[in-house]
């Protein structure tokens, strides 16, 4: 039976409440701080939304779900949301590979279907590097693990993995909602 050590995982939900999902983040108003330090090595739209008294209402049902997929009993665990902000891609856009430590758990919520030429959200495996030749050539699973954007859908990984956007080569508008949750454990 094949197994795997699992400290990289993600799970792309389709929430229940998905309609007021969309329309509360496609509607929330902005915060007055809209500075971002690690934008200025992307080529992005960023706007960081205030979200404070609707997130946890919104995505306790997919947080509930993430936990019971991953078999942890987050029952007694407090989440508390660190940021959450909108990104809008224009042609050209792209996010070069990053994590979000120190933070702990990472969402991405597609406000976007995938079309063609978009930039595509994917997870690189920072341990690729250390694959021989060898295990490339027979046809071992590459670098990089693509998650299609799908409207609605909820994108839950924990922050230590790397990932980025590969560059948009297309006029489309590509929308997405990131935040980023601390777990309070002391
Ligand atoms: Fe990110």
């Amino acid at each position: 039976m094949l197994d795997t050590i699992p400290h990289y995982f993600y799970s792309v939900i389709d929430p229940p409440n998905k309609e007021d999902i969309l329309y509360v983040l496609e509607n929330a108003e902005l915060t007055k701080q809209q500075e971002c330090s690690w934008s200025k090595g992307c080529s992005i739209q960023f706007e960081r939304l205030d979200l404070e008294e609707d997130f946890h209402s919104l995505f306790t049902p997919s947080l509930s779900q993430f936990f019971q997929e991953i078999q942890i009993d987050a029952r007694n665990l407090k989440i508390q949301l660190h940021e959450v902000w909108r990104n809008t891609y224009q042609r050209n856009y792209f996010q070069e590979v990053h994590d979000h430590l120190p933070l702990h758990l990472s969402g991405v919520v597609f406000l976007t279907d995938e079309q063609e030429d978009d930039g595509q959200f994917f997870f690189y495996h920072k341990h690729y590097s250390e694959v021989s030749k060898e295990w490339r050539d027979v046809g071992l699973f590459g670098d990089r693990k693509i998650v299609k954007a799908e409207r609605g859908k909820v994108l839950l990984f924990p922050s230590h993995m790397l990932h980025g956007v590969s560059i948009h080569r297309s006029d489309n508008i590509r929308r997405t909602v990131a935040f980023n949750l601390r777990f309070m454990t002391d």
